[in-house]
């Protein structure tokens, strides 16, 4: 019998970095890690939850850790379309949503069926053409069900505690959110490592947790916010 805070509850749950590709061989993607989604779906599924994790290209030590849990089902995805599709089906059926992943903003406009070559084009370095790809969270805020909870993540480079506030409000209202895990992020702050620096904003820019701690103590606090959400939205 399943025990915890989030007995009953289904949680979507994103994680890692989608990839965009160039050609057969080649990407644009960032240096999610997937760690920081995948402590947040462990928790979850500790304290009682039911766990969708979209996995955009996670490592397998790093998955590994929610792999053996049947609360957890891992959906693997690579493209940002892909993760956009997988969200969208399973928001319909999850109370919480949150949205851990490093989604790439741009992709390649015209994605080469063969290798590029350098012989092809001797001396002649590729320009690639980018165009922008839908924002997910926000058409996940625009389909969302009724008392559903929806949690963004922000990763902001910034040299002021104070930058990082204002990025991130101005971030929480573009989304339109309820809650917001905002984190600096930086050449070896955030992606990749085990610990992460997150302030929790609510939908008025309110810091409501603020937690320096390994990747599992953010999404315990993170998790504590979200229920909060959900008792909030019930009364
Ligand atoms: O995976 P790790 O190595 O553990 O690192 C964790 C992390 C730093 C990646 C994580 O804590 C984090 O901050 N994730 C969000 C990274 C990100 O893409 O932030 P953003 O500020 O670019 O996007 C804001 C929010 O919009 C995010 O919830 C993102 O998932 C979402 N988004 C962004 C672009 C887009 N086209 N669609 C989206 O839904």
């Amino acid at each position: 019998q399943a025990e915890g805070d989030l007995v009953g509850l289904r949680v979507l749950v994103t994680a890692g970095g989608t990839r965009e590709p160039i050609d057969p061989v080649r990407y644009l993607g960032n240096r999610s890690s997937g760690k920081q989604g995948v402590a947040v779906a462990l928790a979850a599924a500790d304290r009682g939850a039911k766990v969708v994790l979209l996995a955009a290209n996670i490592d397998d030590a790093v998955l590994s850790e929610v792999a053996h849990r049947a609360e957890v089902r891992v959906v693997p995805v690579g493209t940002t379309a892909e993760l956009e599709s997988a969200a969208h089906a399973a928001s319909a059926g999850a109370e919480a949503v949150i949205m851990a992943a490093a989604v790439a903003d741009y992709r390649v406009a015209d994605v080469a069926d063969q290798k590029i070559r350098k012989e092809d084009a001797p001396g002649e370095a590729p320009t690639l053409t980018l165009v922008e790809n839908p924002d997910i969270l926000v058409g996940l805020v625009r389909d969302r069900r009724p008392g559903q909870v929806i949690v963004g993540f922000a990763a902001e480079t910034v040299s002021t505690e104070e930058e990082l506030l204002e990025r991130g409000r101005r971030k929480l209202l573009r989304k339109g959110v309820d809650l917001l895990a905002l984190n600096a992020v930086g050449w070896s702050e955030g992606f990749e490592s085990g610990d992460n620096d997150v302030r929790v904003l609510d939908a008025d820019g309110t810091v409501v947790s603020s937690v320096s701690g390994t990747k599992r103590e953010v999404a315990e606090r993170l998790l504590d916010a979200v229920r909060h959400e959900l008792d909030a939205a019930a009364r």
